[in-house]
């Protein structure tokens, strides 16, 4: 039997930060792990490259049953402190794009960094090894596939959902089942949208094209709005713009996407109308992708070559109109084979949000993805995974 003061369960983003910080506060520390490849999720985010946080990150970039639940641990871990980190270990990074914070090299870097925190706190690794029983009692007893153990607190790290194939469980809810915790419903998040085939035919030539556009939908009480890339698939849309708004997309309900943010197309095609001789399409290739333009007139019923002069302006009218807001109801995502999140998770009503505690279950903490909080794309989930454990870190 070992015995440690704490054992970290999934040494992804958040485990590890989480065992380091408490191993540095003199913590005796297990992180144990089930897979035998380190990190797999740090290593393939930002293309390799790791966007490892958003200089602007805040509680309005996040989404959660309670919206005001990360508050505490945001506030208390903030970008700029993993940016010292990161400095401190002279790793070369660079801002991208709205505030989006890459390595200039790989994201092994930051996996090597978090390891080497981890040695600063004596923290014991095992892995690759299996936990096939957490028992609460005076202490938390732990079964393994490396022995019993056991710690007077345990820290649940292990993750969302997404990408399986990587070493995604379903650890973090059974364990919350077990102690009778409430959990979000877990869904597929930041995602590729999909189409019926039927629905999609006419787009789906345009695989590849890409344009800025603002898409929006409502869920509830719920908005999402999002200027970014779209990009037109096989079976339907991505891009940063779809991913960002397929985490506040539900089932059966539209999206409505403007493919012109910059101004009124139906203002505008009805005063080029006045006197004009061109084509349609012509006129649509001066303000959009040409291929996207020949679709566009062929699914709104107009010939290839109808001339502006001679369309009614009723028909400009729908034309236009469904430029600035196309109207479109996915018939579902690409799960999670290519989901870069779980929304959804262990319910923020069951932890203190000082320390992701459990109430009811002194000892026992959820952190990073496994909880129901879920940032938008742009380095917002790591800044979770750092903030929400150096919380934890801090109060065991
Ligand atoms: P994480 O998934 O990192 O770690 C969980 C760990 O638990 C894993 O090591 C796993 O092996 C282990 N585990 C699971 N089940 C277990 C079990 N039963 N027993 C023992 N161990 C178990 N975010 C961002 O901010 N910027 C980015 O650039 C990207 N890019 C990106 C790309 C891709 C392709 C994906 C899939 C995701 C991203 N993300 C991202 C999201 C980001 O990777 C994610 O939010 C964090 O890794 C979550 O950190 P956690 O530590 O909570 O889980």
């Amino acid at each position: 039997m070992e015995n440690f003061d704490v054992a970290v369960i999934g040494a992804g983003a958040a485990g590890m930060m989480c065992a380091a910080v408490a191993g540095q506060r003199g913590l005796r520390v297990v992180l144990i792990d089930h897979a035998s490849s380190l990190a797999e999720k740090i290593r393939i985010s930002g293309g390799g490259r790791c966007n490892f946080t958003n200089r602007d990150a805040g509680p309005a970039n996040y989404l959660s049953e309670n919206p005001r639940f990360c508050r505490s641990a945001l506030a208390r871990y903030s970008p700029q402190d993993f940016i010292s980190l990161v400095k401190r270990y002279r790793i070369a990074f660079h801002e991208k794009h709205k505030g989006q914070l890459f390595c200039d090299d790989s994201s092994e870097q930051i996996i090597d960094m978090l390891v080497r925190e981890c040695g600063a706190g004596n923290v014991t690794w095992r892995r690759p090894v299996d936990v096939h029983e957490v028992r609460a009692g005076t202490t938390f007893e732990l079964s393994t596939s490396a022995g019993e153990m056991t710690a007077a607190s345990v820290v649940v790290a292990t993750g969302g959902l997404s990408i399986p194939k990587i070493g995604a469980t379903d650890f973090a809810y059974r364990l919350a089942r077990q102690f009778g915790l409430a959990t979000v419903e877990p869904r597929p998040a930041l995602v590729p949208l999909t189409f019926t085939s039927t629905g999609w035919e006419p787009f789906a030539a345009l695989s590849g094209l890409a344009l800025e556009a603002r898409v929006s939908t409502s869920a509830g009480r719920t908005r999402g709005d999002f200027l970014e890339d779209l990009l037109l698939t096989h079976r339907g849309l991505s891009g940063p713009a779809i991913l960002q708004i397929s985490s506040y997309w539900q089932l059966a309900t539209p999206l409505t996407i403007d493919l012109l943010p910059q101004f009124d197309a139906t203002a505008r095609l009805l005063e080029a109308k006045t006197g004009s001789k061109k084509q349609v399409v012509t006129e649509l290739s001066g303000w959009l992708p040409a291929r996207l333009a020949e679709v566009w007139v062929a699914v709104h019923g107009l010939a290839p070559d109808a001339r502006m002069a001679d369309v009614p302006d009723r028909q400009l009218r729908v034309l236009g109109d469904a430029l600035n807001r196309w109207t479109l109801t996915p018939a579902g995502s690409e799960g999670w084979r290519k989901a870069e999140v779980t929304a959804g998770g262990v319910s923020t009503q069951e932890l203190f949000s000082t320390s992701l505690e459990v109430r009811k279950v002194p000892g026992l903490h959820f952190i990073g993805e496994a909880v129901d909080v879920t940032g938008w794309l742009g380095g917002y989930n790591f800044q979770w995974a750092w903030a929400s454990a150096v919380a934890a870190g801090q109060a065991i």
